[in-house]
């Protein structure tokens, strides 16, 4: 089989992260079969260097030619000066949106092993194995009016909170279908108690839930829902939410695996679906990393991760993402660590180490 990748690196560990990603797919498609081309392009903070904007015309059309996208990370604090106009962060926005991914993906799934290495209780976490649902298309990162002005009483700034019906219903959609498919529990956050557009969401999951009477549906305000994941975790199956509840809640839950470092992401177009592919782009949820750049400790597995759940659901291939997920597996069983994981004793691997396990533990 041939599988066109659109490879994004992007900035900071970006570019370290992708790299092991990339010989890991190699790798896979000699062992399988499969001729993999990679089409590269610039994002970022390193695009707006280069072409004086985080994602160009021409590679986005590039991404919508291929059948999914892999992605690193953007940004730096090169270009985090507020006043600039142009910001890595849009381009991640740009193509999210005009690639019309509006499903993310978060899967959250402790690792036995690495129960050691998250700061929380070794017995709350056992069993934790939930997905976040986040609206990636609306809500706040994308409502009009967003602007700031200056007013004779000083500067203003605003922002907006915006869904539509249809955008809440696709995303409540993939919620239920996905608990369908895996543990039939929902739950539905929100902040009903002071956002209209909560409301409208709180109204519409109920509105849709008898169309789901096997799955069971929960809705809990955003703040008790922080922390019920740290009180609680393993209670929950399926977590569906708006776009910045779910930036928020995600960075907290990467906190449950021990390192953010661990958790891959999807962004989807639709409901995934056993036995049909469709057009994703795939990155972990970490961000570029600044600090430590450059200097190959990384931890590449949530890229690696992140390119098991690309060959499942754009490219059909659940074997080998199952697979990769497997080595995974072997390589963490066998001690193999780097930085943000490591516990004492432990011997600490580089970036390209850690790729080297994983290619060899396929
Ligand atoms: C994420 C990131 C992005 C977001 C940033 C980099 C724009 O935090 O994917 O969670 O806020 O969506
Ligand atoms: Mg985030």
């Amino acid at each position: 089989m041939k599988l066109d990748i659109a490879v994004l690196p992007g900035d900071g560990i970006g570019p370290e992260v992708i790299g092991e990603s990339v010989k890991l797919l190699e790798a896979l498609g000699q062992r399988c079969g499969h001729r993999i081309v990679f089409n590269y392009a610039d994002f970022g903070g390193i695009s707006i260097d280069k072409h004086g904007e985080a994602l160009t015309d021409a590679a986005l059309e590039m991404c919508r030619g291929c059948g999914a996208v892999l992605m690193g990370a953007v940004g730096g604090p090169k270009w985090d000066d507020p006043k600039a106009s142009a910001r890595p962060e849009d381009g991640l926005l740009k193509i999210r949106k005009s690639l019309g991914l509006y499903a993310n993906l978060r899967p959250v799934k402790v690792f036995p092993m690495l129960l050691g290495a998250s700061p929380l209780r070794r017995e709350l976490l056992e069993g934790v194995d939930f997905v976040v649902v986040r609206e990636l298309t609306g809500g706040l990162y994308f409502g009009r009016p967003k602007r700031r002005w200056q007013t004779a009483r000083g500067w203003r700034g605003v922002d907006t909170l915006l869904y539509t019906e249809k955008e809440i219903e696709r995303i409540l959609r993939v919620g239920f279908e996905l608990a369908r498919q895996r543990g039939k529990r929902l739950t539905s956050v929100d902040k009903a108690n002071i956002l209209e557009s909560s409301r409208l969401w709180r109204q519409m999951a109920a509105d849709m839930a008898p169309q789901y009477p096997d799955v069971e549906l929960r809705h809990i305000l955003v703040d008790a829902c922080a922390m019920r994941l740290i009180q609680r975790p393993a209670e929950f199956d399926v977590i569906v939410t708006e776009n910045m509840f779910g930036d928020i809640l995600t960075d907290e839950a990467s906190v449950l695996t021990g390192s953010m470092g661990m958790l891959p992401s999807a962004s989807l177009s639709g409901v995934p679906q056993e036995g049909s592919t469709a057009f994703g782009l795939y990155e972990p949820i970490h961000g570029s990393a600044p600090d430590i750049a450059g200097q190959g400790v990384a931890n590449p597995l949530a890229t690696i991760l992140s390119v098991a759940m690309m060959l499942r659901h754009s490219f059909g291939l659940g074997e080998e993402a199952v697979a990769t997920e497997a080595a995974v597996m072997r390589v963490l069983e066998s001690g193999y660590r780097t930085r943000d994981i490591t516990s004492p004793g432990q011997k600490e691997l580089s970036t390209r180490e850690m790729g080297a396990a994983v290619v060899g533990a396929i």
